[in-house]
C-alpha cells in the first residue's frame, strides 16, 4: 500500500513561550507561526501572552505590541491598520482576514495566527505573493479604450460648470454604470483591496494555484469585464476561455464566506460564465 507522510520539516513545533509581565490583570494569548528561512529548523508556533491593558483591541494591535515590546524579530507586513490595503491578510482562529479589523475578543480563547494557507511563505506571517501577482498582471488590469474621450461639447455641462468634469481628457460614467463597479451597497468589484484572503481559502486554488487564476484574480477581470468604459470586453472574455483559468470554480463558496470586505467573488465568476455564454449566442 502506498504511504504518504509529510516532510520532516513541515513539522510545526512547540516553540517559546512568553509569559505576560508580572501583574497583568487582563491576559491574552496569542499563538503565532514562525519560520526563519535563514537556519534549517523546522516552523514552530511561538506563544505569547499579553497584557490587554496595556495594547490596543485589534489583532494587528497585539501583533505590534510584540513586536515593539516582547519579540522584534517577529515579522509581518501591514500597512493602513484600517482594512484599506490589504496587506494584514493572515489566518486568525481558523479563518482568513485582516489583522487589523478582527478584534481580539471576536476569537474564542487563544488566538492561533498563520499565514495565509496555502502558498510558500517568505518569513513568519509573510506570505510569497508573487505567483497571485503574475497572474493579477496576465488579466491586463487596467483601462483599454482607444476611442478618444469625449469632446467638450459632449460632456455633461453641469458636471463641467460645478468643476467634477475635465472635458475632452475623461470618460465619465452613468451612476447606474458605476454601481456596477462599486455595487450600489459598496460591495461591488472595485471595492477590491487584493488582500488575498479568498484566493487562498479556495480549494480548487490550493490544488491549482499554478493553473487555475483563483478568486481574487477573477474578480479583478470582472471588475474590467464590467466597466463601459473599457472597449476589450471580448478579447477579455476569450482570454479566459481555459480549462484552468475560469472552469475549476466549483462554486464552493468559500471565498465568499471569508472574504473580509464582504464581496462576492463567486457571483463575479458566475456573472463572467454567463457573459460568456451570451457571447457565443
Ligand atoms: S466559489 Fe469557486 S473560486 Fe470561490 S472558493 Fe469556491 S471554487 Fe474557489
Ligand atoms: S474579494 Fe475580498 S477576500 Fe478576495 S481579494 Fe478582494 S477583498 Fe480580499
Ligand atoms: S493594515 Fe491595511 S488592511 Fe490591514
Amino acid at each position: 500500500m502506498v504511504q504518504f507522510a509529510l516532510p520532516k520539516n513541515s513539522t510545526v513545533t512547540q516553540g517559546k513561550h512568553y509569559p505576560a509581565p508580572e501583574g497583568a490583570k487582563n491576559k491574552h494569548t496569542f499563538n503565532v507561526y514562525r519560520w526563519n528561512p535563514d537556519n534549517k529548523e523546522n516552523p514552530r508556533l511561538d506563544s505569547y501572552e499579553i497584557d490587554m491593558d496595556k495594547c490596543g483591541p485589534m489583532v494587528l494591535d497585539a501583533l505590534i505590541y510584540i513586536k515593539n515590546n516582547v519579540d522584534s524579530t517577529l515579522t509581518f507586513r501591514r500597512s493602513c491598520r484600517e482594512g484599506i490595503c490589504g496587506s494584514c491578510a493572515m489566518n486568525i482562529g481558523g479563518t482568513n482576514t485582516l489583522a487589523c479589523t478582527k478584534a481580539c475578543e471576536d476569537v474564542k480563547g487563544d488566538v492561533k495566527i498563520t499565514p495565509l494557507p496555502h502558498m510558500p511563505v517568505v518569513k513568519d506571517l509573510v506570505p510569497d505573493l508573487n505567483q497571485v501577482y503574475k497572474q493579477h498582471a496576465s488579466i491586463e488590469p487596467w483601462m483599454q479604450n482607444d476611442e478618444k474621450p469625449p469632446s467638450p461639447s459632449a460632456t455633461n455641462s453641469d458636471a463641467v460648470a460645478a468643476g467634477f468634469a475635465a472635458p475632452g481628457r475623461e470618460r465619465l460614467q452613468s451612476p447606474e454604470d458605476a454601481d456596477k463597479l462599486n455595487g450600489k451597497d459598496g460591495h461591488g468589484p472595485a471595492m477590491c483591496i487584493m488582500c488575498f484572503c479568498c484566493s487562498t481559502a479556495c480549494p480548487s486554488y490550493w490544488w491549482n494555484g499554478d493553473k487555475f487564476l483563483g478568486p481574487a484574480v477573477l474578480l479583478q477581470a470582472w471588475r474590467w469585464i464590467a466597466d463601459t468604459r473599457d472597449r476589450m470586453k471580448k478579447k477579455r472574455l476569450e482570454s479566459l476561455e481555459d480549462p484552468f483559468k475560469l472552469y475549476r470554480c466549483h462554486t464552493i463558496m468559500n471565498c465568499t464566506n471569508t472574504c473580509p470586505k464582504g464581496l462576492n467573488p463567486a457571483k463575479a465568476i458566475a456573472e463572467i460564465k454567463m457573459q460568456m455564454v451570451k457571447q457565443k449566442e
